[in-house]
């Protein structure tokens, strides 16, 4: 049987992590899991775990380490994951880190390599302030981006909106979070050799050019 391959894609919020996500996850036939999808989808079901994290997301702040790692505890052990994932937006914490190496070190896996999609912070608020997101997921921005008819999904027809979390203001706070708390990972992954910066500021393509490079030559 072939290795599971796990890629983590590192970056600060707006870098593009989702979007490059689903192009390499459907380029390598992987799953694609993005806690903050996960814990929006509890959020629409009005589970508690979704009231719970949705105190958390609407600050701009992590969700406690105790219930992120177990929810992506029980969805790396569903069957569709056998050949490894995308992980985007997790771990977020070296916490999260150790406890990534612990869950795959059960099926006899690690990580391969870690992408750091690397934006600056002005860049970051203008990609976030123009998002505009599907029910489903799908990624557009209102200049880079656009869908084929405004505030409309292309595939779906159904309307798009702005999440809560990227008014300007939550956006800057997301931003401090993630250096006080994500960015010890780009250390922590350099010293395993997993890290491979990325230019994040290309267009789309560009970066997901960069990207199948790196992951090519893990
Ligand atoms: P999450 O949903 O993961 O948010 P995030 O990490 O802040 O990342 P974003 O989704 O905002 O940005 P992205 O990098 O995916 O960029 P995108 O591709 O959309 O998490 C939300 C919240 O959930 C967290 O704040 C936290 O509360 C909680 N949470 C999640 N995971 C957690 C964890 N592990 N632990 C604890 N809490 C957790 O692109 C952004 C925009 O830019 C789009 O409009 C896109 O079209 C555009 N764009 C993308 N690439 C380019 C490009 N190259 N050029 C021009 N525009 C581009």
């Amino acid at each position: 049987m072939k290795t599971p391959l796990y890629i983590v894609m590192l970056g600060p919020p707006g870098a593009g992590k989702g979007t490059q996500a689903k192009v390499l996850a459907q380029a390598l036939s992987l799953v694609h899991i993005s806690t903050g999808d996960l814990f929006r989808e509890h959020l629409k079901n009005e589970t508690e775990l979704g009231q719970l994290a949705q105190s958390f997301m609407n600050k701009g702040e992590l969700v406690p380490d105790g219930v992120t790692i177990k929810m992506v505890e029980e969805r790396l052990a569903k069957p569709d994951c056998v050949s490894g994932a995308v992980l985007d937006g997790f771990p977020r914490t070296p916490v999260q880190a150790e406890a990534l190496e612990t869950l795959l070190a059960q099926f006899d896996a690690g990580v391969k390599v870690v992408p750091f999609i690397n934006v600056p912070d002005e860049v970051l608020v203008e990609r976030l302030s123009g998002r505009w997101v599907s029910s489903s997921g799908r990624v557009y921005h209102a200049l880079y981006n656009p869908p084929m008819v405004q505030w409309i999904d292309d595939l779906d027809g159904s309307e798009l909106y702005q999440r809560e979390d990227d008014q300007p203001e939550t956006v800057r706070h997301r931003i401090k979070v993630y250096r006080d708390q994500t960015a010890p990972l780009i250390d922590y992954y350099t010293q395993k050799s997993l890290l491979v910066e990325i230019d994040g500021t290309q267009s789309i393509e560009g970066v997901t050019e960069d990207l199948m490079k790196a992951v090519e030559e893990a």
